[in-house]
């Protein structure tokens, strides 16, 4: 192969190349576009390799001058028998050295799918030709950022991922009766992602599709800042009494239906009566205290004295006595009174919201409620057990918005929690998690916002440990999100992998500039013009930054936009207003 140019000028960050000729220049166009790769030899049978940033001619006296500014991103050092890529710049070229255009050979050494690069998302989209694989576990055991303004790809893009990993090819599931031990779970906003698992046929994926009327979330699996965050309104002056008598009231709860948990604490995940505890924070709030001689206690309306509050408050709303001066009644009103009033009125409405029946009563099948024993069920629904699926997805749709931060916040946690534990008990034994779990937080801006909000401190702060801790008990995410810039910086500064479709937003395109590693300044001019499916891959689990075509995934999630001007060139439809009107309503099928 005959060289094209040479080196000009060359630093760590640019190198610049002068083409030979016009008739090179002209019969080499197709190989030298921005962000194709082009390779300049160092004088000892290694070669540098760069990425094509800019592309100058200038016509002088009638004759062009043709330059290629490059941006220099590894090196094909010679090993005896072939060569070894290398990333970063061990080699860089010095002027008059010659360049060459990157012939296909080459590219199939540093493509082929050789060892540990094993995991296969498309091909290179300069050159259909090569496969792009991406190392497994590199990409898998850390934390992957997906992101690309709305209807780039990211949404196709991880199902198509998804699909690779279970084993779904284009011709069905290839796995089936021999599933493989991948876990994975999405939190799914748009109910997108159940039909990319929907085969036809005998050979069907078994899917765990949970949608908020399969969904069992019973509250009392809640930690105690996300009891609060769903019961107290931080902003009540009150709300630290507030704070300390529901937590008064739930441990002690706690303890009355664990006899056996010696030590129930606030956080523990094991069974209360939501209920039982409003009753005793209404008791707490009209207990009228007897005064008489010898009394000192909340005195009922028949004269019973109340020995111990945690026995007698759960059960009912008691009568107390009214309080009076009289010295032969005499009764003070206790110390909170009335200060919860409108707490407990707070508590009230959220138990009677039929929306958050999922979470405030839930049941199983046969109707009984969830106790401190079934844990051991939900968990394994959270993760795939129950059904024995590789897929799980949490079908937040129908999560009212005022409670999305909450719920992601106790289904993440609890995974996380089943991750750390499960890894404590196999590292006692020497040993690895086997069973480690992929986190998909789809539209993630919109539960783990950047912003400071109180509305979605839970769900960022369970997301954000998993971000920071998870992969040590083999717990990784993938963040999608068409707003970078508004997702928690923390998330995203813990992604080792990036797979950067088509932004349009400027603030976006900076930020995710300032992500990705100084080599890739060149490519990353690129992402407003990529095409559909057509992502930047960078990370340490690709051989270098590449461009890559993202295969169409089959089948396709439910994509969550209407092709609108098609449908308004239908003839006339008749929306169903009752069924709209009773699912907005959210009436059950029985009522
Ligand atoms: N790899 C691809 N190749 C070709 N077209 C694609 C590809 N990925 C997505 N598309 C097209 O783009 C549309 C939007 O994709 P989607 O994944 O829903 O985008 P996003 O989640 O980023 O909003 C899809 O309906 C599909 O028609
Ligand atoms: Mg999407």
């Amino acid at each position: 192969m005959s060289s094209i140019g040479s080196v000009m000028i060359s630093s760590p960050s640019q190198i610049t190349v002068q083409i030979d000729s016009l008739e090179v220049f002209e019969s080499n166009k197709s190989d030298l576009q921005v962000g194709k790769y082009i390779k300049i030899e160092d004088g000892n049978h290694n070669f540098a390799i760069a990425i094509v940033k800019n592309i100058a001619g200038k016509n002088d006296d009638d004759s062009w001058v043709f330059t290629i500014d490059a941006t220099p991103i590894g090196a094909l050092i010679a090993n005896g028998s072939g060569f070894d890529f290398i990333k970063g710049t061990p080699v860089l070229p010095v002027p008059t050295e010659p360049v060459y255009i990157m012939d296909p050979s080459t590219l199939d050494i540093l493509f082929s799918n050789d060892g540990a690069f094993n995991f296969n998302i498309g091909t290179l989209s300069n050159n259909v030709a090569v496969n792009f694989n991406l190392h497994g576990n590199r990409f898998f055991s850390k934390h992957i950022g997906i992101v690309g303004s709305t209807g780039s790809g990211k949404s196709c893009a991880v199902s198509r991922i998804l699909q690779n990993v279970v084993g779904i090819t284009p011709d069905g599931y290839a796995l089936h009766g021999q599933q493989n031990n991948s876990h994975i779970v999405i939190f799914d906003l748009h109910s997108e992602y159940a039909a990319a698992f929907e085969i036809p046929g005998e050979r069907n994926f078994t899917l765990n599709n949970l949608t908020v009327d399969a969904l069992q979330l019973p509250y009392w699996l809640m930690n105690s800042e996300e009891l609060e965050s769903m019961f107290i309104e931080s902003s009540e002056s009150n709300s630290h009494n507030q704070m300390a008598i529901f937590k008064r009231a739930v441990i002690a709860n706690k303890k009355k239906h664990n006899p056996l948990l010696l030590d129930a604490t606030y956080d523990t995940p094991c069974y209360f009566s939501i209920s039982e505890v409003v009753n005793y924070i209404d008791n707490i709030d009209r207990e009228v205290i007897g005064r008489k001689e010898g009394e000192g206690k909340p005195k009922l309306v028949d004269g019973t004295l109340i020995e111990n509050q945690d026995e007698s408050y759960f059960e009912a709303r008691l009568t107390f006595v009214v309080s009076s001066a009289a010295a032969a009644t005499k009764a003070t009103n206790g110390p909170f009174h009335g200060e919860f009033n409108r707490f407990i009125s707070r508590l009230e409405t959220r138990l009677s919201d039929d929306r958050l029946r999922f979470l405030l009563k839930p049941a199983k099948p046969d109707g009984e409620r969830f106790g401190t024993n079934d844990f051991n069920l939900l968990l394994q629904q959270f993760i795939g057990y129950s059904n024995k699926s590789n897929v799980t997805i949490f079908d937040l749709s129908g999560v009212p918005f005022e409670v999305l931060s909450v719920t992601v916040s106790l289904l993440s946690r609890i995974i996380f929690d089943f991750s750390f534990h499960n890894s404590k008990l196999k590292h006692a034994d020497g040993e690895e998690n086997d069973v480690p779990i992929l986190l998909v937080c789809e539209e993630a801006h919109n539960y783990v916002p950047a912003s400071g909000s109180a509305m979605y401190r839970a769900s960022r702060k369970s997301i954000e440990r998993i971000a920071k801790e998870g992969r040590k008990y083999g717990l990784s995410l993938m963040v999608v999100s068409q707003r970078p810039s508004e997702v928690s910086p923390t998330i995203f500064s813990q992604c080792s992998n990036f797979i950067a479709l088509r932004l349009t937003n400027k603030a976006d395109q900076n930020y995710i500039k300032g992500l990705l590693p100084e080599n890739t300044s060149s490519a990353s001019e690129m992402l407003p013009s990529l095409g559909q499916g057509e992502a930047l891959v960078v990370g340490d689990a690709s051989i270098m930054p590449s461009l890559v075509q993202l295969p169409r995934p089959i089948p396709e999630p439910k994509s969550a936009s209407v092709d609108v001007h098609s449908v308004w060139n239908e003839s006339w439809n008749e929306p169903n207003f009752v069924n709209v009107i009773k699912r907005w309503r959210k009436e059950r099928a029985d009522g």
